[in-house]
């Protein structure tokens, strides 16, 4: 077996017993299913973001909305196809509202899956998208504006922050600046 199958049948058997999960006050606040993530199980790169929305929701796919469209289409002008990388979020489950989840939501649900997705998959470098992924990992003191584009570090893995591609949608002047950091995400990752 290699790696890639190996570490996709380890993902398949952490995500089996959750597939209805009521472990955080999300799952029983009209999720319709639960968005554990998807890519390469073997990537360099893993893309953290906040939740699912409502097209994640209903498709059971991380970033599949225009979001999850402007993240794909950049990572494509820079020569990285969306297969390569892993996406996934903080919690897995839609928030009401699509609302920021809890420091609660966001303690449970990452400790049952997102450390030990990084385990499994044990990625060069980690990007974070927007606030609420990086203060989730490193802590609510964290600046976005201060720290985006540059390179922290969390659990040992190199991790840069940059924007959430819904705020780009709404500050088409970032663009460049999100381009920019995707462009420094894939060189680490070599
Ligand atoms: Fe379970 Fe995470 Fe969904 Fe909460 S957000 S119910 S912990 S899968
Ligand atoms: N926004 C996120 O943070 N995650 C998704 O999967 C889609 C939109």
């Amino acid at each position: 077996m290699n790696a890639k199958t190996y570490k996709q049948s380890l993902l398949d058997a952490l995500y089996a017993p959750y597939r209805h999960c009521t472990m955080c006050p999300l799952g029983t606040m009209g999720r319709t299913q639960v968005v554990f993530g998807e890519g390469n199980p073997d990537a360099d790169i893993l893309f953290i973001g906040e939740g699912p929305g409502a097209s994640e929701d209903e498709q059971g796919r991380p970033f599949v909305g225009r979001s999850g469209k402007l993240l794909t289409k950049t990572l494509e002008g820079l020569g990285v196809a969306r297969a390569e990388v892993f996406i996934t979020n903080i919690v897995k489950c839609r928030p009401p509202e699509n609302r920021q989840p809890t420091h609660q939501e966001a303690q449970i649900c990452t400790s049952l899956f997102l450390f030990n997705q990084t385990k499994i998959i044990r990625p060069t470098i980690i990007c974070t998208l927007g606030a609420t992924a990086l203060r989730s990992l490193l802590g609510d003191d964290i600046k976005i504006s201060k720290t985006r584009g540059t390179t922290l570090s969390w659990d040992g893995y190199p991790l840069v922050p940059t924007y959430h591609p819904a705020y780009i949608l709404r500050n088409a002047t970032e663009l460049p600046t999100f381009v920019q950091d995707l462009a420094l995400v894939i060189e680490l990752s070599k």
